[in-house]
């Protein structure tokens, strides 16, 4: 049975697909069987960071409104894969999202279910296939007062076991007081660490260049801890 986990934020733009892709692929380096799905409906971009647009048929849409079945939808590589549908549609109910996630489980180690941001519809419907939460958010107040706001409905949604992601993390501009440290964060959202992503540039050309980042890269080093700890490995915090 897949460890079947929601990766949220409160704001938009902190990281959620990329770190969806990348711990994705960091577990799928260890032998991991891992799914990811794209819940960001309308909005979907985890194809473009898997680089597996051009594979695209069908998307969880078509299987919910039985158009496919869920093994028609999913494009197979290094990670697994479900795309978003462009629109939504009422057959699109949290029950319905929770058996087709159901129905695969027992395929995988892991799923990541890449969440719209926000505690809106999109995200209770990403949340019905998850037992576990991850929430993201970037070292700033504006994020950090959004993603406290998103754990608390994700805990009122019943999620258990919510751990925080900062991303973007740059520790000379925390020495300079112009970001939160990691303790603030972990004070101000409420929820225990995970993990940090520093800011890696890298990252953010991936979209356009399509390059793999190089796995020695702070980004690609950081997706491995991370990865480490949700195997239950004691991996110590290092930040840059
Ligand atoms: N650690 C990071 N360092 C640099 N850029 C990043 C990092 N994480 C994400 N980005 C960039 O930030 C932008 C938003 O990321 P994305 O994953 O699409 O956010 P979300 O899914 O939360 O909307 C993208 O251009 C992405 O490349
Ligand atoms: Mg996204």
């Amino acid at each position: 049975m897949a460890n079947r986990i929601i990766v949220a934020s409160g704001k938009g733009g902190v990281g959620k697909s990329t770190f969806t892709a990348g711990i994705s692929k960091a577990l799928s380096e260890r032998d991991k069987k891992i799914l990811a799905i794209d819940c960001d409906i309308g909005l979907r971009s985890l194809d473009i960071l898997l680089g597996n647009s051009a594979e695209i048929v069908f998307d969880w849409g078509d299987v919910l409104l039985g158009r496919c079945s869920v093994k028609q939808a999913i494009i197979h590589g290094d990670v697994d894969f479900i795309t978003a549908p462009r629109n939504a549609d009422n057959a699109f109910t949290g029950e319905a999202f929770r058996k087709m996630v159901d129905s695969v489980s027992e395929d995988y180690d892991y799923i990541f279910i890449d969440s719209p941001a926000g505690i809106g519809h999109g995200m209770q419907l990403a949340a019905f296939g998850a037992d576990n939460a991850v929430v993201i958010t970037t070292p700033d107040n504006v994020c950090v007062r959004s993603c406290s706001r998103a754990f608390n409905e994700l805990e009122s949604l019943g999620k258990e076991n919510i751990r925080l992601i900062i991303n973007m993390f740059e520790a000379k501009q925390v020495c300079k007081g112009r970001l939160l440290n990691i303790d603030e964060c972990i004070d101000e959202t409420g929820v225990q660490l995970l993990g940090i992503i520093p800011m890696d540039r890298k990252l953010s050309f991936v979209s356009v260049t399509g390059d793999e980042i190089d796995e020695y890269s702070p980004s690609s080093l950081a997706f491995e801890r991370i990865a480490a700890r949700l195997e239950g490995e004691k991996i110590r915090l290092i930040y840059q």
